[in-house]
């Protein structure tokens, strides 16, 4: 489903050539839940951003849904990240002048979805959203925010998702229910889950475990086996 072939990056900054990410190989297979661990700084939310196709890689190749994406021009990278992949960001990235169930609509609709509305309102029920549809995110906490993205990720029910710091700014019990609800969805829809998390118990509850130190992929854990 997703793969990392010898993946570098290497960005250009005022101080010279920063290498982020070095080396990394890694598998997904449809299906599975994966967790990317590893220090603040430890290159997390780029490896995420490459493997979604969000952003290049310096050397190497991803591979999402059969795809080599190094092959793929941006349009060619927006098509495949339309057709199977859900994202939450690290800081939401919601629309600021659409409301709650606008945000969750508006993917369904660029798919010219008619039951746009209907499942954006359900989205937002599964989250525990119901009162708060007709608000701005300016108007919504952090933790309702996530939670909007989260819902709006799941919209157009991807074969993949990619999170990052899912259950971050979320109270414990909000957190287990997120997470319970990315499970659910994992094994009812096959939805393949990669995420990004501090959070030891989310990780653990992940098929895999894949830790970064320095950008280097230092250590895979089966958590079935272990
Ligand atoms: N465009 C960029 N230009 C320069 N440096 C960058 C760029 N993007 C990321 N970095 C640096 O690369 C490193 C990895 O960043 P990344 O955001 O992937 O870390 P992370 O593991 O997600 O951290 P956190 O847990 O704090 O979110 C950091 O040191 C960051 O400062
Ligand atoms: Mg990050």
């Amino acid at each position: 489903m997703v793969e990392a072939i010898k993946v570098r990056k290497q960005v250009t900054t005022h101080s010279g050539s920063l290498t982020i990410l070095d080396s990394i190989n890694m598998q997904i297979l449809a299906g599975e839940s994966a967790a990317i661990v590893g220090a603040s700084g430890a290159g997390k939310s780029t490896l995420l951003g490459l493997l979604a196709g969000l952003d290049t890689v310096s050397e190497g190749d991803i591979r999402l849904a059969g795809q080599s994406l190094s092959q793929l021009d941006e349009d060619g990278r927006a098509s495949i990240r339309g057709k199977t992949a859900g994202f939450v960001f690290q800081s939401f990235q919601l629309l600021p002048a659409l409301t709650a169930l606008e945000n969750v609509m508006l993917p369904l609709e660029l798919q010219n979805r008619r039951d746009a509305k209907k499942r954006a309102v359900e989205l937002l029920e599964r989250v525990g959203l119901k009162e708060r549809m007709t608000h701005y995110p300016g108007q919504l906490s952090g933790g309702e925010q996530q939670r909007v993205a989260i819902a709006r990720a799941f919209a157009t029910e991807p074969s993949i998702l990619f999170a990052d710091e899912p259950t971050g700014n979320l109270d414990q019990t909000t957190g287990q229910h997120i997470i319970d609800l990315l499970f659910e969805v994992n094994r009812e829809a096959g939805t393949t889950l990669i995420l990004v998390t501090h959070d030891m118990a989310l990780a653990a509850r992940c098929d895999r475990t894949l830790q970064l130190v320095g950008g280097q992929l230092v250590e895979e854990s089966d958590n079935a086996v272990a």
